[in-house]
């Protein structure tokens, strides 16, 4: 099997598209982009855009309830496929807009990325809610394309389908609303066994798959089977293969965290869990999250683009920051995704005035007076840049801040797409 959690084909120079996304989203890719300026990557970037602004865009050009007005435009599309892998920040989603669709659920459609990889590891300087100080680093494999994600839904349901089963007898005459949870085997094998691959490739002894086998047999009883089966080819590398309820293993990561490594599940069930995780690791302000398929590759923090500080730079830059050191790892430029979590995990130790956002301050620093004392996106990220590069301040600093503003800017004449 080829290591879909690699770039296909390594090159001296990649092209990385990077997308901004809506609001505080710009901060926070603004604040990546600086400190990735301080690495000297061999990286060209494109610019592309999606989601709530391009969803603005395109009804102003088209007219609303027009078919093209969409949050992805064909440019955005044809970017990502000309690119070695592109690098997103936190996007808006308005519920009841009609017509509205999720750009990043279009896009895990639309180029197959099946893993949702999503990592739990503590970072230094930053708590955990739970006691004694458990040593959390958790992997999280959720299938990314099927499931409840696949919009099959029904409202009203279709007569003819009160028929397909007797189950539906009860329902028979009342306002009913149906969503189908799609799982196909190979949908089941692919996720199962890219976490058993990394579990393989990075040394890690256990996976988990949680799931609901006991209760919803069919869809889950294929995830369960699928994913006994699989683990026997990996006994002989020692890596342990746990079995167990979703719901359970919900519990048992807030009981015993520690005792989690790669963790495998399905889209919905994955979405909770990784949620949970995250946040028994300094939560979503840090949680980064990779979608992956055998054809592109798009990294995203899990974090929303917090529309109230849109453009106020107050957004902690961590998420976004730890999301571009897994796409360097994409890449195959270890050593400076390893310089970048030294960095960051550097500066939340230290702690200097002047170098974290308000949540550090006031979630895990306790700090009565976080508002007056918080950093912005732009000071917290040329921190970690400096712990990478002592030489990158002064006019070199300053350049790469205006070089890095340029490239984020927002105002509608700079967002690309819809342009024919
Ligand atoms: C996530 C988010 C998305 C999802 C939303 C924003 C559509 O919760 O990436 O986990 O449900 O997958
Ligand atoms: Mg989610």
């Amino acid at each position: 099997m080829s290591n879909v959690m690699k770039v296909k084909e390594r090159k001296d120079r990649y092209k990385v598209t990077y997308m901004a996304g809506d609001d505080s989203g710009f901060d926070m890719m603004e604040g990546a982009l600086l400190v990735l300026e301080s690495l000297d990557l061999p990286i060209d970037w494109v610019r592309a855009d999606l989601g709530w602004c391009m969803w603005e865009k395109s009804n102003k050009k088209f007219g609303e309830g027009d078919p093209r007005c969409n949050t992805v435009p064909p440019e955005t599309i044809q970017s990502i496929k000309d690119t070695d892998a592109t690098l997103m920040a936190a996007i808006t989603s308005k519920s009841g807009v009609k017509g509205f669709k999720s750009a990043i659920l279009q896009m895990r459609q639309i180029f197959d990325l099946y893993i949702n990889i999503r990592p739990a590891k503590k970072l230094p300087g930053v708590g955990t809610p739970l006691a004694n100080d458990p040593n959390i680093d958790i992997v999280m494999f959720r299938e990314n394309t099927e499931d409840l994600y696949a919009a099959v839904e029904f409202h009203p349901l279709p007569e003819e389908m009160f028929d397909l089963h007797k189950g539906m007898d009860r329902f028979r005459g009342r306002d009913v609303a149906v969503s189908w949870r799609v799982f196909s085997k190979d949908g089941c094998e692919r996720i199962v066994r890219a976490a058993f691959e990394y579990a393989k490739e990075t040394g890690r002894k256990t996976v988990h798959c949680g799931n609901k086998a006991n209760v919803i047999r069919e869809t889950d009883g294929m995830m369960k089977r699928v994913f006994l089966e699989v683990a026997k080819e990996y006994e002989q590398y020692g890596i342990k293969a746990v079995e167990e309820n979703a719901d359970a293993t919900a519990m048992w990561l807030i009981k015993n965290p520690q005792d989690y490594s790669v963790i495998v599940a399905s889209n919905v069930f994955g979405d909770i869990l990784s949620d949970e995780a995250s946040q028994l690791t300094g939560g979503l302000g840090f949680a980064p999250s990779g979608n992956i398929g055998e054809n592109a590759a798009i990294f995203e923090p899990s974090s929303g683009s917090v529309p109230k500080y849109a453009h106020q730079y107050r957004v902690n830059p961590s998420a976004m920051v730890m999301t571009a050191k897994m796409m360097l790892e994409y890449l195959g430029l270890d050593e400076a995704a390893a310089k970048i979590e030294k960095a960051l995990g550097e500066v939340l130790v230290e702690s200097k005035s002047g170098t974290l956002t308000y949540d550090v301050l006031r979630d895990f620093r306790g700090d009565p007076n976080w508002e007056k004392n918080a950093a912005s996106t732009i000071e917290m990220a040329s921190a970690i840049a400096a712990k990478i590069d002592p030489a990158f301040s002064g006019a070199k600093l300053e350049a790469a801040k205006a070089k890095v503003h340029k490239m984020c800017a927002w105002d509608a004449d700079s967002l690309i797409g819809f342009m024919d």
